[in-house]
């Protein structure tokens, strides 16, 4: 089975995963400033969690969050569960990302922040145009899934750029989230939050994630992969690990007070050693994907970007299940990552309409971009994608 993606982890990450007597909160802190090009970084249990933090410490409450109906639900849970209320915006129709205009906010009555997001490491649609919004109105970028773009961010225009250190993320320290912030003002606001909210994990709790993120190790080994894709195939037992949509949102989530593990801080730290060789990876595998199916299916030209550090490969196709279970059969592992309209889920029960983010949820499924892929298996994966599309239409 040629896997989606996984996490890229080397003896090194294991050894630093085992080493309880290093000492990483220090290095990793500085490592992530250094890296990310900010003046300050505060790790978190979870991406998510730093949004909730960010909104909280600002004493955001009753308030409108401007943000796109298309993107991952849990950060719109950390939206509800502060007290706040998420405000979708649909697709712009040429991309993955909302295209947050003047007009659009000038709209929202009570706006207390707005969410930017960059989907897939797809990042041209996504930065504002340079205005200037009311100095109460917090401006986030949630760069979960293009964190290679934080460095290069517009300077000074973002209040707070959050990741994830999630499992899957192209930055993964088998967990946790990061908030980066440029603004001295914004420091001490969180900061001081943060030290009067923080919690400790409980110890079942700690070595129960200890444990699990222990068999990551093992289940994206090439040797088991099978194995950990039959369980999830054949028994769902590991749905929930896949999937968030069913989370609920009016329960505040006992996470959003946890700092992210020291062993994740230690195996990030490792992380950050290789990380520009796997975003180049990543451009490799997209560019060699761009290539082979841009001529056959157009949209790619709008919607992709050549050179992009792509977090998953986003393929819309109108037969999208009929094209995934063909896919499956011939051991090509896909996914639906974001299968959803946030609004549209049954938490939300949203009355708007979101046509273009409901086009992108019914037709997706992420191709295979893991870093073990070389030429050959993506050139695999466009002639069987190709050869679905000849049998289709004939
Ligand atoms: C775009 C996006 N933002 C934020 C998050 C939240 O990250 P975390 O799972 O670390 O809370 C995710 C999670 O998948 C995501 O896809």
């Amino acid at each position: 089975m040629l896997p989606v993606l996984y996490p890229h982890l080397a003896w090194s990450d294991f050894l630093a995963f085992l080493n309880v007597f290093k000492q990483s909160e220090v290095p990793f802190i500085e490592g992530l400033k250094n890296k990310f090009q900010s003046r300050y970084a505060m790790t978190f249990y979870s991406g998510r969690a730093g949004l909730y933090n960010i909104l909280k410490a600002h004493g955001i409450k009753n308030k409108s969050i401007l943000i796109t109906s298309y993107t991952c639900c849990v950060v719109t849970e950390a939206i509800v569960q502060s007290g706040n209320k998420p405000v979708f915006i649909d697709l712009n129709g040429e991309s993955f990302n909302a295209k947050i205009t003047k007009e659009l906010i000038s709209k929202v009555t009570d706006l207390g922040a707005i969410v930017v997001t960059n989907l897939y490491g797809i990042t041209q649609f996504a930065d504002l145009e340079g205005f200037q919004v009311n100095k109460d109105v917090l401006l986030i970028l949630d760069d979960a899934l293009s964190p290679a773009h934080v460095a290069s961010r517009p300077k000074d225009v973002y209040d707070y750029v959050t990741i994830s250190c999630g499992v899957r993320k192209p930055f993964s320290c088998l967990g946790g989230g990061v908030v980066f912030t440029d603004k001295d003002a914004n420091y001490e606001i969180l900061s001081k939050y943060v030290k009067e909210t923080r919690k400790q994990i409980s110890y079942p709790e700690k070595f129960k994630k200890i444990f699990l993120s222990f068999l990551f190790f093992i289940a994206f080994q090439p040797a088991v992969y099978s194995l950990t894709c039959l369980i999830r195939y054949k028994t769902g037992l590991l749905n929930s690990f896949f999937s968030e949509r069913y989370n609920e949102i009016h329960k505040e989530s006992p996470e959003y007070f946890v700092d992210m593990q020291p062993f994740q801080k230690r195996i990030g730290v490792n992380q950050l050693k290789k990380i520009d060789k796997l975003w180049a990876k990543r451009r490799e595998i997209g560019n060699l994907y761009f290539s082979g199916l841009s001529q056959e299916f157009a949209w790619i030209k709008t919607y992709w970007n050549s050179d992009a550090p792509y977090s998953h490969v986003p393929f819309l196709h109108p037969q999208r299940d009929k094209l995934q279970n063909y896919l499956l059969r011939n051991q090509i592992e896909t996914e639906r990552y974001f299968d959803y309209v946030i609004p549209e889920i049954a938490q939300y029960q949203d009355k708007g309409d979101y046509p273009n983010a409901r086009n992108v949820a019914q037709k997706i499924i992420n191709l295979p971009i893991n870093v073990g892929m070389n030429e050959g298996s993506v050139r695999h994966v466009v002639e069987i994608i190709k050869q679905f599309e000849t049998e289709h239409h004939a």
